[in-house]
């Protein structure tokens, strides 16, 4: 982590803010949301003014006319989404230093923006060792980074957003905004040096039924990081090389899925909680085929799930077949 006086500044202003406001400071963050009224006040005033220029109404109603509205256009930031976010409730000028107080903003204010590390140091640590180990860091070095797929201002932590569907759209859209797009990914990929080509997402998974609804249902992370049976380590950063990346049905369509201890724990706690249920697990693992606790319905259900596959398997047969007639033929 790059130490930064000006942000570490910051981000101690911030923590004695919070501990005088009697928010105290939680164990794993540097000062927690605050609850205090008058600095709840403060805190939104200070935001207004950035606000006040990076909204789409600041870009319709300048507050000045000596700003280069084509840049700032890149920089329009929603409000709501960053209520939303993890970091909901904070300053924006505990993470963007003093030089970005006044504008124009100081030519080396960009330098001063905290890294997650400052505040998350236990968390970081631990997701550190992790991300080091992953395919992007080691073969994309410094160019990737934390805030390469987690926006500050708009990335929610699962535990907190609950429903597996949304969690599984926000974390896929940190995956797919650049492996589906060619202009980001070549931004990454040409400082490899085989200056690779984005492979088709489509392509590179034909052997799994239906890509389309799977990835709208699971998480990329699911099939590329490795399982833990630590329920700590369940998200891991490790984003595997493909050869080591799952393709086995049975991780998630089993008796024990994976995805109990994985995406489905989020929900297990809340269905269970809103329902009184004593076992959770058994309506949080019932999103899956093959994975219900229940005999009758399981059987009933891979009975369905291996009439599919063998379906898929029979077209696949088929398939083969008539290519073989075909080069028969052409031959
Ligand atoms: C008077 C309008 C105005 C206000 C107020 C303003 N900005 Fe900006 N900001 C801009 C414009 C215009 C740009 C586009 C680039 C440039 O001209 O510097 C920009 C660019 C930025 C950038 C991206 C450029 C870089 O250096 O990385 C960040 C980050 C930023 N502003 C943060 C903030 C924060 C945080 C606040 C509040 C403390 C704030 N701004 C207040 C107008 C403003
Ligand atoms: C938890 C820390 C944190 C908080 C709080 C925060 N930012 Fe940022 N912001 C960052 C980081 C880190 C970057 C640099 C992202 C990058 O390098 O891609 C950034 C980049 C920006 C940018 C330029 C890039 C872009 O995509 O727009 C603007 C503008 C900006 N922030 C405005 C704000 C405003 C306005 C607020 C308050 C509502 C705010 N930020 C609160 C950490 C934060
Ligand atoms: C200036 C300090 C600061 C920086 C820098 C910062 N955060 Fe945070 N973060 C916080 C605070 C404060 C909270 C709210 C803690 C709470 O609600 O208890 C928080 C909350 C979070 C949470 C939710 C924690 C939970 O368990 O609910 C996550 C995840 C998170 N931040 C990730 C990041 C990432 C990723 C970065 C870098 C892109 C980052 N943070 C940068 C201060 C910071
Ligand atoms: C390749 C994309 C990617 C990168 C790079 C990345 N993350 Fe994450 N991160 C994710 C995804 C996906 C999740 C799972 C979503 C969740 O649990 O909220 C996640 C979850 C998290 C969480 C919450 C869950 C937990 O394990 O506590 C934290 C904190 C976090 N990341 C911090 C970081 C930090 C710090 C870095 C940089 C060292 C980083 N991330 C780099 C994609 C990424
Ligand atoms: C900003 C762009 C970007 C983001 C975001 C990103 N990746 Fe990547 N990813 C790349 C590039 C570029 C490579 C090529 C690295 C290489 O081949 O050495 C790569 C490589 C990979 C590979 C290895 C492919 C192989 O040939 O072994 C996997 C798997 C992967 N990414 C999955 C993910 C997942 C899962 C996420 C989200 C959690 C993610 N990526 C987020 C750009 C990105
Ligand atoms: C069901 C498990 C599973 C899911 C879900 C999944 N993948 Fe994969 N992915 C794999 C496997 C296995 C491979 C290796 C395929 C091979 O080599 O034949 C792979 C290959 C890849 C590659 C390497 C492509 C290449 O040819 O270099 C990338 C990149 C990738 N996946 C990204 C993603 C992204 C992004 C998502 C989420 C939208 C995702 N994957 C979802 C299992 C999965
Ligand atoms: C990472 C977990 C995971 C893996 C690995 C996985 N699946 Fe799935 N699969 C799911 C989930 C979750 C659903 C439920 C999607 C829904 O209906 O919302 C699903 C649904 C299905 C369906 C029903 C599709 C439909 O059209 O209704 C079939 C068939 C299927 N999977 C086959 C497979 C096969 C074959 C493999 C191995 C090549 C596989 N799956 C690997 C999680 C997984």
């Amino acid at each position: 982590m790059r130490p930064s006086t000006k942000s570490l500044f910051a981000a101690l202003a911030f923590t004695a803010l919070a501990a005088a406001s009697g928010a105290g400071i939680a164990a794993e963050v540097k000062g927690a949301a605050p609850t205090d009224p008058a600095l709840i006040e403060k805190i939104r005033k200070s935001n207004a003014e950035c606000y006040a220029c990076h909204t789409e109404a600041g870009l319709k109603n300048p507050p000045r006319a000596d700003m280069d509205l084509a840049a700032l256009t890149k920089f329009i930031h929603d409000p709501k989404q960053f209520d939303g976010s993890n970091h909901t409730g904070m300053e924006c000028k505990v993470c963007h230093g003093q030089g970005y107080v006044a504008f124009p903003h100081a030519p080396e204010a960009k330098k001063s923006i905290s890294e997650c590390g400052e505040c998350h140091a236990t968390k970081a640590l631990r997701v550190e060792t992790q991300f080091e180990a992953s395919v992007h860091a080691k073969n994309l070095k410094d160019a990737f980074t934390c805030q390469t797929c987690h926006d500050p201002h708009v990335y929610k932590v699962a535990a907190k957003v609950g429903d597996p569907r949304k969690i599984v759209a926000q974390d896929n859209a940190m995956c797919v905004d650049c492996h589906n797009s060619d202009l980001r990914y070549s931004a990454f990929s040409t400082a490899l040096p085989t200056k690779k080509v984005r492979p088709d997402l489509y392509a590179t998974h034909d052997w799994l039924p239906n890509a389309r609804l799977h990835w709208s249902a699971v998480r990329c992370i699911e099939c590329h990081t490795p399982v833990s049976p630590v329920k700590s380590l369940a998200t891991s950063h490790e984003i595997l090389a493909k050869d080591k990346s799952d393709k086995a049905c049975v991780t998630c369509h089993s008796q024990d899925s994976a995805l109990a201890t994985r995406l489905y724990r989020y929900a297990s706690t809340n269905v269970g909680a809103d329902l009184g249920f004593a076992n959770a697990q058994v309506l949080g693992s019932a999103y899956v085929v093959g994975a219900t606790r229940n005999p009758l319905i399981d059987r009933a259900v891979i009975g369905l799930f291996g009439l599919t596959v063998l379906g898929l398997l029979g077209h696949g047969a088929v398939c083969v077949v008539l290519a073989l007639i075909r080069r028969r033929r052409t031959s």
